[in-house]
């Protein structure tokens, strides 16, 4: 007899991420190109004993400080292995079944995914030719058949943020017709925007940030779910008992803890951002700003050309699209100056190049 497999699971078609990338400059990803300073690293490993690794993890130490360094009450916080892992407790605790989840097109992909693999309906709602996203557009979509709305602000790819005001009206109509909103700030401190007073305030409205951007600790997995303590304690219930590991708990501890590191990061980023506009502008090119820690670049050749050609011939990996409103632009992950240098000093000759 053929063995059971739950159907979603069978039906969902997933593309993983490359591996072997450790050889490669790695601008693909949104991650820190080169990470956290060496000396900070250093000095936290000192802390991983084996009487560390042998003692199962205890999240609440670091919890009472990450809600006091948000501003939030403890019951207002809880973390998960990534994002990525909060976006599927969250989907778990507050999806049902055949009802819409409604999230922008394109957008972090985990989100299709786990409205797949958990048989939730995925309402995507495209963006306009232009890379715009009228909020009319979201307000639309949004009905009683509407369990979980989605935003990811800043967005990923495309880097677009949602002023208050739209904000505000998706927060009541989220509220009108009983639907959770989910606002995904991966890409906070990049845009300093945050919705975390709305959570406080609204019940139903669910912040989502994560160690792997700016921290730069995308390795260990964390991320972290803010909103009201009812919402949360439910998404507690839901959790695997040991779901966070000791170093990644350590480590964002010792991350939000370290004077002037945050200041720090969020200065070499802008540098690097800088550089990037500027290099791109002296070039011709027109310039995409972005509110992340990612940028388009339009490039002059065929993008996926480019990017075949900087992964095999300058071990540089970039994000190409086969998607028809995204398939001219490369996304490309800033980092501090001197990597953008690199980065630029080889990307502007090849995309200079004759068509063969
Ligand atoms: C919008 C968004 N949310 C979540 C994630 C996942 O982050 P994590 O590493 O915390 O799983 C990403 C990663 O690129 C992202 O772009």
């Amino acid at each position: 007899m053929a063995y059971y497999v739950n159907p979603h699971i069978r039906d969902t078609v997933r593309v993983f991420p490359m591996e072997g990338r450790a050889d490669f400059r790695r601008y693909d990803m949104n991650e820190n190109p080169s990470g956290l300073p060496v000396a900070f690293v250093e000095k936290v490993k000192k802390e991983i004993t084996p009487e560390f690794l042998a003692t199962y993890p205890e999240p609440s130490r670091f919890l009472k400080k990450y809600a006091a360094f948000l501003g939030v009450p403890f019951e207002s916080v809880t973390a998960a292995n990534g994002s990525d892992m909060a976006i599927r407790y969250v989907f778990e605790t507050f999806g049902e079944p055949g009802k819409d989840v409604v999230t922008v097109s394109p957008t972090f992909e985990m989100y299709w995914v786990e409205c797949n693999i958990l048989g939730l309906r995925h309402r995507p709602v495209p963006y306009e030719p232009d890379l715009s996203m009228p909020v009319e557009k979201i307000l639309e979509a949004i009905d009683e058949n509407t369990r979980i709305v989605v935003l990811t602000n800043p967005n990923n790819p495309v880097g677009n943020v949602y002023a208050e005001a739209e904000l505000d009206r998706i927060i009541e109509k989220t509220k009108e017709v009983g639907a959770v909103l989910v606002i995904d700030e991966a890409y906070h401190y990049f845009y300093a925007g945050t919705a975390v007073k709305k959570a406080m305030e609204e019940e139903h409205v669910i912040v989502l940030r994560t160690f792997s951007k700016l921290f730069s600790i995308a390795a260990c997995r964390i991320g972290i779910v803010v909103g009201h303590p009812a919402l949360i304690q439910y998404v507690r219930q839901g959790k695997l008992t040991f779901d966070v590991n000791s170093i990644a708990l350590l480590f964002a501890e010792r991350l939000i803890e370290e004077p002037g590191l945050l200041e720090e990061l969020i200065r070499t980023e802008n540098e690097g951002k800088a550089y990037v506009y500027r290099t791109l502008e002296e070039n011709g090119y027109p310039v995409h700003k972005s509110e992340a820690n990612f940028l388009f670049i339009e490039t002059k050749r065929d993008a996926l050309e480019v990017t075949k050609e900087l992964e095999e011939e300058e071990k540089i990996l970039v994000h190409g699209y086969r998607n028809p409103l995204l398939r001219k632009f490369i996304r490309v992950s800033i980092g501090s100056e001197a990597e953008m240098r690199y980065f630029m000093e080889r990307f502007l000759p090849l995309d200079a190049r004759e068509e063969a």
